[in-house]
């Protein structure tokens, strides 16, 4: 029996990294996956996926943009007609500390890391609460929104406003039975991190700091998330998980 059989998940930002590995390993749990990005190339997932014995179907949408999220969702409806797992991956990295940070890149990455998690539960929630078993939507957060770093000032505002966004939702939901948690993945080996810190050697210092010695891999963060969306976590919600080798133990 797969762990997601006959459910419907939608997972934003499934187009690479941590997004890929959760909508591949997610359909061969036996979910539908909607993998939505704001590039194409989520449609390559999607199509690998369905070459592969899985069911899956691209939406291209801007997560920070509330009519793409109706408009999403009345899609999911009209064709699948329920919502069982939402992931809120879609992320984008924000490098500079407070002092250097534009007011600017504030607001871009607020709204593409943070507003987008409120959106994305807002739109979902509709949808989700006509289930009579409920739901389970997982926010992507970060070790960066349980611990300070001293930079990526807007990330880390983004990042740390999703931890207690997932807190108050899952209070709030509870009567619908729709949990809701997040993940904190450590250091993943994804584009992003090649692009933001290997290039500086600051993965280096990190993998100095994690107890486990080195960087995690995208699949290992789609496990947990494979747990938190499944019914297997049924009595587990308001969680914030740390997926980081040990990172902030
Ligand atoms: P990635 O850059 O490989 O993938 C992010 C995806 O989000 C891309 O496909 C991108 O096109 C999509 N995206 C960006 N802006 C979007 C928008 N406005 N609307 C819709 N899609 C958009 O990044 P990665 O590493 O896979 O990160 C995924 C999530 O995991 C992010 O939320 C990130 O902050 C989080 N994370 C990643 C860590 C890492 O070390 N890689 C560590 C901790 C958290």
């Amino acid at each position: 029996m797969h762990r997601l059989e006959g459910k419907i998940a939608l997972v934003t930002g499934g187009a690479n990294g941590v997004g890929e590995a959760i909508s591949k390993l997610f359909a061969r749990e036996g979910a539908t996956v909607i993998v939505s990005d704001i590039v194409n190339e989520g449609k390559d997932v999607a199509d690998y996926i369905n070459d592969n014995g899985g069911k899956a179907y691209f939406i291209k949408m801007d997560v920070s943009k509330s009519c793409d999220w109706d408009s999403t969702i009345n899609f999911i409806k009209e064709h699948y007609n329920k919502l069982d797992v939402l992931v809120n991956n879609a992320g984008i990295p924000g490098a500079e500390n407070v002092e250097n940070l534009e007011e600017n890149d504030w607001h871009h990455v607020m709204d593409v890391n943070a507003k987008s998690v409120f959106l994305g539960m807002k739109a979902a929630v509709r949808l989700m609460k006509q289930n009579l078993n409920g739901g389970s939507i997982i926010n992507n957060s970060s070790i960066w929104g349980l611990v300070g770093s001293g930079r990526s000032a807007a990330y880390q505002g983004a990042k740390g406003a999703v931890t207690l966004l997932t807190k108050t939702a899952s209070v709030e939901f509870a009567k619908y039975n729709i949990r809701v948690n997040s993940i904190h993945p450590g250091i993943i080996l994804t584009p992003m991190v090649k692009k933001e810190s290997l290039a500086t050697g600051r993965g280096q210092v990190l993998i100095d700091n994690t107890p486990l010695n080195r960087l995690g891999k995208p699949e290992e963060v789609a496990y947990a998330m494979l747990f938190l969306a499944s019914d297997e976590s049924s009595y587990i919600t308001g969680v914030s998980l740390p997926v980081d080798g040990g990172y902030t133990a």
